[in-house]
């Protein structure tokens, strides 16, 4: 199993196993940290948002255009690190990966 380190929106870390050969959203939204994810992984709903540590980004695949497009309309959008977790895969070269549940918009 690998493991993904999460700070929900209280600032607390907390280090969960993922479900590797899924994408990070369905992991997260079985934790009660704020992903909501209620498009339910089509890209369309940004409640899956979250803050990728700076130092894993260079590691996952660059965002294709609907997840730049969608994540470039948020109040919340950090360039360097947002991500939508319904479009990111959680494969085992990313564990241990650490990550921020986005602030609600
Ligand atoms: S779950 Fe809706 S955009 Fe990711």
């Amino acid at each position: 199993m690998a493991k993904m380190r999460v700070t929900d929106r209280d600032g607390i870390e907390h280090e969960i196993e993922g479900q590797l050969g899924v994408k990070l959203m369905e992991t997260l939204r079985e934790y009660d940290y704020g992903v909501t994810a209620i498009c339910g992984g089509l890209c369309s709903c940004a409640t899956c948002h979250i803050f990728v540590d700076p130092e894993w980004i260079p590691r996952l695949p660059a965002p294709q255009g609907d997840e730049r497009e969608l994540l470039v309309e948020l109040q919340h959008y950090d360039p360097s690190r947002s991500r939508l977790s319904c479009q990111v895969d959680f494969t085992p070269e990313l564990d241990g990966l650490r990550l921020e549940v986005a602030p609600d918009e």
